[in-house]
């Protein structure tokens, strides 16, 4: 037949997709990915005081939180079923140097946040970055001379920020800066301070993006950042070299691996997923998310079913878990979805 459909017997398909489609409980059914709380990391942001919250401009509905009231909320975000959340300090203009020597502080904000979220929530897993743009007054992730970014001279920085932050209590480290390396020497440090137990998530493949700028605004290091981020994080124009950053890392010793940004590199989690079969996460940035809810202020996308379907697709591609600053709101979603 000119159409292409082979000549039926007299009738239509016997086989309909649709058919499976065309209830509410049959859908439930058949859905082969299925989003809960317990795949979610919050990605929370703290700021030095107390009893105060700072609203985020580029990003509506996110606030800074000083370590007491960060306890109240992931109190929340706790009953919620939420398992852990990921902190990002806002370092005040006077702590920042160009050593970022305030990353080693073990009295700096993230390592007394921690200390004060271990004591009231045990049970709540913590992650910390490690990197030096908070505490860099050049905004970079690592340190600089002449232009440059310094892998090893970084490095050795990082591994004492990493053991300040394993003796606070963080139970997961999170190496964002994409020195090559790093999680080797990380490994080996922590194993050597005795935080053999403390686990690494490594920003495994993070692409230099656009989608960092609220980010940057709500750390505070974008005002002070001297030039982009390419000589370190990857570029968007690559995958394979996306599967040789995870198999170094792994050999390296990561425990779990994170692709960054999220949604635009889902094709990145697939072909991870697909080859390794590691614990990996991806991480909706936060120009992703003021993509959201720039759009759904204005009225043109539903809220809600924007969240839940983005973090879907996460899952679908391959992920375990997803860092969100959605996460409380997508864990409520849940808690009342249909
Ligand atoms: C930096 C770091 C960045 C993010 C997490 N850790 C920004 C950057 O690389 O400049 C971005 C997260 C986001 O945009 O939500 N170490």
């Amino acid at each position: 037949m000119s159409n292409g459909i082979p000549p039926s017997l007299g009738t239509y398909p016997a086989t309909r997709l649709r058919r499976n489609r065309k209830a509410a409980w049959l859908r439930r059914l058949v859905a082969e990915n299925r989003l809960s709380a317990d795949d979610l990391i919050w990605t929370v942001f703290v700021e030095e005081g107390n009893d105060r919250e700072t609203e985020i401009p580029s990003m509506p509905g996110i606030r800074r939180y000083t370590p007491d009231r960060l306890v109240k909320a992931a109190t929340e975000a706790v009953e919620l079923g939420i398992p852990a959340v990921a902190l990002f300090p806002y370092v005040e203009g006077a702590r920042k140097d160009p050593t970022g020597r305030e990353a080693i502080n073990p009295e700096n904000l993230m390592c007394r946040t921690v200390r004060a979220l271990k004591a009231a929530l045990p049970n709540l897993g913590v992650i910390c970055d490690v990197a030096l743009d908070p505490y860099n007054s050049d905004g970079h992730d690592g340190l600089l001379r002449d232009g440059q970014v310094l892998n090893d001279e970084t490095i050795e920085i990082l591994c004492q920020q990493a053991i300040v932050q394993a003796a606070a209590g963080c139970d997961i480290i999170a190496p964002s800066d994409m020195m090559d390396g790093r999680v080797a020497a990380i490994r080996r440090s922590l194993d050597e301070a005795g935080h053999g137990n403390v686990g690494i998530m490594s920003y495994a493949a993070k692409y230099a993006s656009a989608f960092y700028g609220p980010f940057r605004d709500a750390i505070g290091s974008g005002g002070y950042l001297k030039g982009d981020k390419k000589t370190y994080q990857m570029d968007s124009a690559n995958s394979d070299e996306a599967l040789r950053e995870v198999a170094l890392d792994i050999a390296e010793g990561a425990d779990m691996v994170m692709v960054k940004p999220g949604l635009p590199y889902l094709d990145i989690v697939q072909r991870i997923k697909a080859n390794f079969g590691i614990p990996t996460f991806a991480y909706q940035v936060s120009g992703e998310y003021a993509m959201m809810k720039a759009a759904a202020q204005m009225g043109w996308l539903d809220n809600d079913r924007v969240i839940l379907e983005t973090l879907l697709a996460f899952k679908r591609a391959g992920c375990d878990g997803i860092l969100t600053y959605s996460a409380v709101e997508a864990a409520s979603l849940l808690r009342t979805a249909p």
